[in-house]
């Protein structure tokens, strides 16, 4: 990865770089930086705040509240692809995110998108002391500084489990471009059958996706959306 120079602190990779794929921009750089939703994220550090903690209690709870009311067994749903690969969108301050739905999912690898670079260098700081324990993690949890609304580093039908929490919501401000372009990107990445779980959404993510994914469990805290299958012939 390549960190930029005013946010490097030496000219010597630091050994937490290794979990970030791609650059770390300056703030007043990023690719997506006229995106006015952005500045105003920027600027507001109470509006990425983790209010979303607890996430392997959340992520057991949606897993047996699906299995009780619609008898899907999510975790055979994502586990039954090998590389099982799972996606974070939008953790903030909450590293938790991506390294909890590698841990209960039992995931090979998870990418985690955030567009404050702040927070990716923090992530990858709090991961850097986890590597003892764990040398392959580096490989296994992939940090990306970008826009949700622009996934094109990861390939179509590559995920087989999406995450978000308190992003997709009236309370973040999110542009309608960047709203419609990550759930063009959401579509295009998860593989058929993949499953999305998204907390604290609202409504308003379940309703622009409800014509591609089948809902296996919808309640104000938690939603969990399943892709429907291609049909036969239309590979
Ligand atoms: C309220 S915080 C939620 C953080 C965490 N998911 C939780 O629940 O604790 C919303 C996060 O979404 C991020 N975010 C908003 N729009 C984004 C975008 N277009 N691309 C990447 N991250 C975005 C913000 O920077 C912020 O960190």
């Amino acid at each position: 990865m390549r960190v930029s120079k005013d946010m490097a602190d030496s000219p010597i990779p630091e050994p937490w770089s290794d979990f970030i794929e791609g650059s770390v921009y300056p703030d007043n750089a990023v690719p997506w930086r006229h995106d006015a939703a952005y500045t105003t994220i920027l600027e507001h550090p109470g509006l990425r705040d983790s209010i979303g903690s607890h996430v392997a209690s959340a992520l057991r709870q949606a897993i047996g509240l699906v299995q009780a009311m619609a008898q899907v067994n999510v975790l055979d749903v994502v586990c039954s692809h090998r590389p099982a690969v799972g996606l974070s969108l939008g953790f903030g301050s909450n590293a938790q995110e991506p390294y909890d739905l590698l841990k209960t999912f039992e995931l090979d690898c998870v990418h985690a998108y955030e567009w404050i670079g702040e927070h990716i260098i923090e992530a990858a700081k709090a991961f850097e002391m986890l590597r003892a324990g764990d040398p392959r993690l580096t490989t296994r949890i992939r940090l990306h500084h970008g826009t949700v609304s622009d996934l094109s580093a990861l390939n179509t039908s590559s995920i087989h489990l999406i995450y978000t929490a308190n992003m997709f919501n009236r309370e973040i401000p999110m542009s309608e471009d960047t709203f419609e372009r990550s759930m063009q990107e959401i579509v295009r990445l998860l593989a058929p059958r993949g499953c999305l779980i998204s907390r604290g959404s609202a409504g308003v993510l379940e309703q622009s996706l409800a014509r591609y994914f089948h809902v296996l469990l919808e309640n104000p805290l938690v939603s969990v959306l399943q892709k429907e299958p291609v049909p036969a012939g239309s590979e």
